[in-house]
């Protein structure tokens, strides 16, 4: 059998692997609802401009709203022979409404349609993650509030470096959220132009009145270039960028929950909610949803980079090379949602062992630049003879194999007689965070004021 929508042109119809590589149905099903709502837009407008009968508009829309609704009911037959989403609701308007139904597609092509569809469905996305993100950042921020002053190792090179505050730690995250955020209402901004009304890609001779359609589907206003229009998938590759940068930002937190609950480090619980055990080894609780976050991002930088390696060198205007714009685009949206669930519930669920937390930032010697900057303050020394005093201490204690606090003051004016009693007030962590005031520093106070100045934030809609 010909094709319904162009058989008279055809004689036969298409070769079982023709079908198959061409069909999109299998994964563009998911427009459904988006690709509904351009088409009632579409037709109110056409009969808004006489370019169709008001009573064909009203049938048109009252039957693709029946379709709606058997599509939501998991009422819906979608057929492979009719290739894609925009074919199948349109084939089966046209079993509702008889010979009405063709009159819907005047002055549109499926180009400008797939590509109205599809921005609509980005923009549903991005507006469901930021309510995610948001959620996320509140969980981060109360949780932190609750820690503002408990004491963990802060690292560089993975070494302990100097003592921070957990709630510092969590809201650093917070902070790279917050520029997530950002980047998808920058993406979004630029993405809310309508192409409907582009047709094919020379536009229409039909008046049809573009600025309505945008208006109606909550676009700011058509987009300009008809070729453009039906070419343009920087959309959905700024998103897939914007989403690998998240997915960066959550790899990371979760590599650090791995470092974090294993026996090794011991400064982080998660309950058994999330962790799993092993077949095998009974004593085992394995951070998975931690393991797989860190993991994910695979699958949402491969969207963007396959996405713009089909988009690399394609000649204006559409091709059906833009057809495999979906499938990645929709694994990753998905999957960051996924991501960021995940991680919500893991920082709602994570318990610091503070005991462990304390001990760690005391260890390896982290106080040494708090000795420091003690040597610059009150005897006056320059800071990088400081530090080299502070050197020649530290490797005494580390000759004894002793923490700095536990030298003797005679040890310790061995190396530089001037050094009075009172340096083993800033030796201890609680002292060191206490004494990093400095705006964005760990200091409990700090933390506690930004975790407030965001709670404020995340409160307002
Ligand atoms: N399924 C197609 C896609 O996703 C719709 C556009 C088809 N247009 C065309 N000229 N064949 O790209």
């Amino acid at each position: 059998m010909s094709n319904k929508m162009w058989g008279g042109r055809f004689e036969t119809g298409p070769d079982a692997i023709m079908e198959e590589i061409n069909a999109s149905i299998g994964f563009d099903q998911r427009l459904y609802a988006q690709d509904i709502a351009g088409s009632k837009a579409h037709a109110s407008m056409l009969a808004a401009k006489g370019i169709i009968d008001k009573a064909d508009a009203e049938k048109i829309v009252a039957g693709l709203d029946t379709i709606l609704s058997e599509i939501d009911a998991g009422d819906f037959t979608f057929q492979r022979a009719l290739e894609d989403i925009h074919m199948n609701i349109e084939s089966r308007l046209a079993v509702l409404l008889g010979p009405a139904a063709g009159r819907l597609h005047t002055a549109r092509s499926r180009n400008d349609q797939v590509a109205t569809d599809f921005r609509l469905y980005v923009r549903d996305t991005i507006d469901t993650l930021d309510a995610q993100f948001k959620d996320l950042q509140k969980a981060l921020v109360e949780k932190a509030l609750v820690h503002s002053g408990t004491v963990m190792p802060g690292f560089t090179h993975l070494q302990t470096a100097q003592p921070v505050t957990f709630g510092h730690h969590l809201l650093a995250y917070v902070e790279m959220l917050g520029r997530d955020r950002g980047r998808f209402r920058d993406a979004r901004a630029r993405l809310n132009e309508c192409p409907l009304g582009a047709a094919a890609l020379a536009g229409t001779s039909f008046p049809i009145d573009r600025f309505a359609t945008a208006k109606a589907l909550g676009f700011d206003r058509p987009t300009a270039n008809s070729l453009d229009s039906v070419s343009d998938r920087d959309f959905v590759l700024e998103t897939l960028a914007a989403a690998s940068i998240a997915a960066m930002h959550l790899s990371r937190f979760a590599e650090e929950i791995v470092i974090w609950t294993s026996p090794l480090t011991g400064l982080l619980k998660l309950s058994d909610r999330f962790t799993t055990g092993s077949s095998i080894m009974p004593q085992k609780r394995n951070p998975d949803a931690a393991e797989l976050v860190r993991a994910k991002i695979g699958r949402i930088a491969g969207a963007f980079s396959g996405l713009l390696m089909v988009m690399k060198g394609l000649a204006l205007a559409y091709a059906k090379d833009m057809q495999e714009d979906k499938e990645g685009a929709f694994d990753a949206l998905s999957t960051l949602s996924l991501m960021i669930a995940a991680t919500s519930g893991m920082v709602r669920d994570m318990v610091p062992d503070e005991k462990r937390m304390k001990d760690a930032a005391g260890s390896g010697y982290s106080t040494a630049t708090d000795l420091a900057d003690w040597l610059v303050r009150v005897l006056g020394l320059p800071f990088r003879e400081a530090h080299h005093v502070t050197g020649r201490i530290v490797a005494l204690a580390a000759g004894r194999d002793v923490a700095l606090h536990k030298l003797s003051l005679a040890d310790m004016q061995e190396v530089e007689p001037r050094i009075t009693n009172e340096v083993f007030g800033v030796l201890s962590v609680a002292k060191s965070v206490a004494s990093r005031v400095s705006y964005g520093g760990t200091a409990p106070k700090n933390v506690r004021a930004q975790a407030k100045r965001w709670l404020k934030q995340l409160d307002k809609p």
